[in-house]
């Protein structure tokens, strides 16, 4: 199984995949970590791939690229490499029970950049996580937001995505949350009480989110304390052994 998470500067995905491998480990799985990104200095895991073998970001930028520029630069000079990461990717996919992938901070380099997008498409079937943290989920349009994202991360890179609220140990009452992103009915009718433009666009994208959105259910994890894990572990099964409707 492969997992890949994706998501913002920031939202958690290195913290999470070192969180989650752990987890599956103790509960008898194999694992193995990829680490797809050029800009990070110290990881809280063993990646037994890691692109920063070939090129890393700070290196780039000694050799006087800005901090974007050196991201940007690092990824054109892995693309002549991608299919070598495929097969490194896939010949653990054959041996251990679950690939984690750890994408780069920035996640518009591993949804624009020809790299990301290529390793995704080659993939077999590999399930993306997209994370968000609580703390950019303020007014009702942020929820139709992070829903439509989520869909777009799916529409580019091709792949089951699954989006997946990070942090929940930092959120008071869940349940404030849940019932906007679980319940689109509910987000629908608090977006029709909108007055402003943005939430007469928020309530029309989201009126069709029913008809558009692949049925999948939302997760809540929290790599601090665990939460979530197991319901992370099911979906990825149920993704893989298409045995379960995700819902
Ligand atoms: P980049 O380094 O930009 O790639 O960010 P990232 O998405 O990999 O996030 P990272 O795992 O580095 O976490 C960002 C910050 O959020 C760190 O300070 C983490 O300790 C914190 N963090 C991550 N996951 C959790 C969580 O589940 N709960 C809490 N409270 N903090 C978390």
């Amino acid at each position: 199984m492969i997992v890949a998470f994706v998501g913002t500067a920031g939202s958690g995905k290195t913290t999470l995949t070192a969180a989650f491998g752990r987890y599956l480990k103790e509960n008898g799985h194999s694992v193995a970590y990829a680490n797809l990104d050029t800009g990070v200095r110290k990881l809280p895991y063993r990646p037994d791939v890691d692109v920063r073998r070939d090129v890393t970001a700070w290196e780039l930028m000694e050799e006087g690229y800005g901090p974007n520029g050196a991201i940007v630069e690092s990824y054109d000079r892995l693309l002549p490499k991608v299919s070598a990461y495929l097969t490194e990717i896939l010949k653990l996919e054959d041996e251990r029970d679950y690939v984690l992938l750890d994408t780069p901070g920035q996640m518009e380099t591993f949804l624009f950049h020809e790299f990301g997008v290529r390793l995704m498409e080659n993939l077999p079937e590999p399930l993306t996580v997209y994370l968000f943290s609580p703390d950019i989920l303020r007014k009702p349009e942020d929820f139709c937001f992070v829903r439509f994202f989520g869909l777009m991360i799916e529409l580019r890179l091709g792949t089951t995505t699954v989006p997946a609220m990070s942090k929940v140990d930092t959120v008071e009452r869940l349940e404030d949350y849940r019932k906007y992103l679980d319940d689109l009915d509910y987000l629908n009718s608090r977006l029709r009480l909108e007055p402003s433009m943005q939430g007469l666009l928020a309530h029309r994208m989201c009126s069709v989110l029913p008809e558009l959105a692949p049925p999948t259910r939302i997760l809540y994890v929290s790599a601090r304390t665990g939460e979530g894990f197991d319901d992370l572990e099911t979906l990825s099964y149920e993704h893989y052994c298409n045995c379960g409707d995700l819902t």
